[in-house]
């Protein structure tokens, strides 16, 4: 039987809402993060560092270390861990820095 985080504490959550994650749909429970949909999808690493291109997800999940960051609607720079899934979002991963069209 599986147990999921929602089964243990008896919660009810409200109906799933989609976003894109890269050109791929994705199912989130209301008021769950970013980071939290994603690991739910089996996506465990969404940015990648600007020496390397090193692959970066979630580290602290708390707001602190800044690996876990995205691009949200065309916003970079957004730590997954602490923004909700809202409805219709566009979420692409983040190369670098994320501001790439500001390089000249
Ligand atoms: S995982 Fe550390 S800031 Fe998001």
């Amino acid at each position: 039987m599986p147990r999921t985080p929602a089964e243990l504490v008896a919660a009810e959550p409200g109906l799933a809402v989609s976003f894109e994650f890269d050109g791929r749909p994705v199912t989130a429970l209301p008021g769950q993060t970013i980071a939290a949909a994603l690991w739910a999808a089996g996506v465990l690493s969404w940015r990648t560092t600007r020496v390397n291109a090193r692959p970066r997800g979630v580290f602290c999940g708390i707001g602190t270390c800044f690996d876990c960051l995205v691009t949200v609607n065309g916003r970079p720079g957004l730590r997954a861990c602490l923004v909700p899934v809202r409805a219709g979002d566009t979420v692409t991963v983040q190369e670098g820095h994320g501001r790439a069209e500001l390089a000249v």
